[in-house]
């Protein structure tokens, strides 16, 4: 479970981008963070993903406070709880696919070299990308960079998913293949958020946040 509450953030002094922030993602859901472009979404991903700190309000994450976490504490957090997923992919461009979803298994060296391969293999399959392992990420379209980046979620998936505009450079078909894995990553039991200017991300969500400069209920 995520537990936002009374959230509020500004830069540099300026006035704040959101305030009063409350909401809740449960295990097993998709949350949509909506609004126009600058009022904040990513920062509020950040945020939750301890990657920015808010100026007030609290964050807990499977009962731990994520605001004031320090560095190394920090890094463990997001190693352990988190997993994001990126517009651009964020994949190692002139490194295989292989080496890009094995990378994300390792920190914990939960897989020996062997078993390492077989799970590459299998969550290559999953999202239609058998026989992929070798390819360079850099030869790969769009819609498949994306796919090995939710490959390498679905290796050791996580309990927290953060997607910022997953979908922002992807085709319809593709887009729904995103979609589809979020769903799944749900399924599995985790907190998956996307923040998304995409009608058919948000409308196939479980609850949408509306990110916006302060005001009402941020509910629906
Ligand atoms: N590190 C930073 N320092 C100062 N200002 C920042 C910083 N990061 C973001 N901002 C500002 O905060 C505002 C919100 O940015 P953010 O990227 O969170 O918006 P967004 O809702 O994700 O927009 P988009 O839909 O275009 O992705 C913007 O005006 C941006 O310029
Ligand atoms: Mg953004």
């Amino acid at each position: 479970m995520i537990q936002v509450s009374h959230l509020t953030k500004s830069f540099n002094k300026q006035p704040p981008l959101w305030e009063d922030m409350n909401f809740e993602v449960p295990p097993h859901s998709v949350t949509a963070f909506t609004g126009h472009s600058g009022s904040g979404k990513s920062t509020l991903l950040n945020c939750i993903g301890a990657l920015e700190s808010p100026d007030s309000g609290s964050i807990r994450v499977f009962d731990m406070e994520v605001t004031n976490l320090n560095y190394r504490r920090a890094r463990k957090y997001r190693r352990d709880y988190v997993g994001y997923l990126f517009q651009d992919y964020a994949l190692i461009p002139d490194q295989s696919v292989y080496d890009n979803i094995s990378l994300a298994a390792q920190p914990n060296r939960i897989f020996k070299s062997k078993a390492l391969l077989g799970k590459v293999i299998e969550v290559l399959s999953q999202v239609g990308l058998a026989g992929y392992e070798r390819r360079q990420v850099c030869e790969l379209s769009g819609g498949e960079q994306q796919r090995v980046a939710i490959a390498r979620l679905l290796v050791r998936p996580p309990k927290v998913v953060l997607a910022d505009e997953p979908t922002g450079a992807l085709d319809h078909d593709n887009s729904l293949r995103v979609i589809n894995h979020l769903r799944e990553l749900a399924d599995g039991g985790a907190c998956v958020v996307v923040a998304t200017h995409s009608d058919m991300v948000a409308g196939s969500a479980d609850q949408h946040i509306m990110v916006h400069t302060p005001g009402a209920d941020s509910r629906s």
